[in-house]
């Protein structure tokens, strides 16, 4: 694992997008693993102004998000298709037919999370993964528990998460309480991951993920077993790093 130590949001935001952008001009046609969330907020603004002003183009990109909550159709204003277009796909010029997200309102799940895995493959694998981290650890809604060899499936949200993400809804009884997500060996398969932190609230599961034991307790430690990771982790994520 590399690790990039940078002063805050800001920075962190700038260096991924960095990294992203260079693998962008490196491969036009790549396909991008994208996250949802408070932290990547940042770096889809940098990649969006890097899109107007610099000529970064995705015209060629795929790209697959890690996960959705079950129950939301693409409509609803708190689903992750919803945060996309918000705050990345409507502002540059992404094939909206090479958007790919799991649905969440599938009437077979099962199904759905097949086709989802498929799909990754048939496009032939992520070629860089960003990751946000749970304050429990988890990566993707891939919660404690979840195994190395887990692929994309339906996933129970433990209260700490619901209760997390309560902020985007109205009351945390309209948090969806499971989703469909990419699972452990899913996002293993990506040929580069970009893993990001910020604030105090994720020091403690920085600093297990990198320091402690690989263990399915805390999911974000299985990332140890990859050999292309970049965790970007602010002051304040970074304070219990020894
Ligand atoms: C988002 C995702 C989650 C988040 C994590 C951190 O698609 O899969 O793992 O990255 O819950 O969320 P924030 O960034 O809101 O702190």
């Amino acid at each position: 694992v590399k690790l990039l130590l940078v002063e805050g949001y800001q920075e962190m935001s700038k260096v991924a997008a960095q990294l992203f952008a260079q693998e962008v001009k490196r491969k036009p046609d790549l396909v991008l693993g994208l996250a949802t969330g408070g932290t990547p907020v940042g770096m889809y603004e940098e990649l969006i102004r890097m899109h107007r002003t610099e000529g970064l183009s995705f015209s060629q990109a795929t790209s697959f998000n890690l996960d959705e909550y079950v129950g939301l159709d693409a409509q609803h204003p708190q689903s992750y298709r919803t945060y996309m277009q918000e705050h990345l796909f409507a502002q540059i010029d992404m094939a909206a037919e090479r958007t790919n997200i799991p649905r969440g309102d599938a009437q077979d799940l099962e199904q759905e999370c097949a086709r989802y895995e498929q799909a990754i493959a048939e496009a032939g694998g992520i070629d860089i993964q960003v990751l946000g981290i749970g304050t429990n650890g988890h990566i993707g809604f891939n919660e404690p528990g979840s195994s190395a060899s887990s692929k994309t499936r339906v996933v129970q949200l433990t209260p700490s998460t619901i209760e997390a993400n309560a902020r985007f809804f109205e009351s945390v009884e309209e948090v969806p309480t499971q989703a469909v997500s990419m699972g452990i060996a899913t996002i293993l398969g990506a040929k580069k991951i970009v893993l990001l932190a910020s604030g105090e609230a994720k020091a403690q599961a920085v600093r297990d993920m990198l320091e402690g034991e690989m263990t399915p307790d805390v999911p974000a430690s299985l990332l140890q077993m990859h050999d292309d990771v970049t965790v970007i982790v602010d002051a304040p994520a970074a304070s219990l790093l020894s």
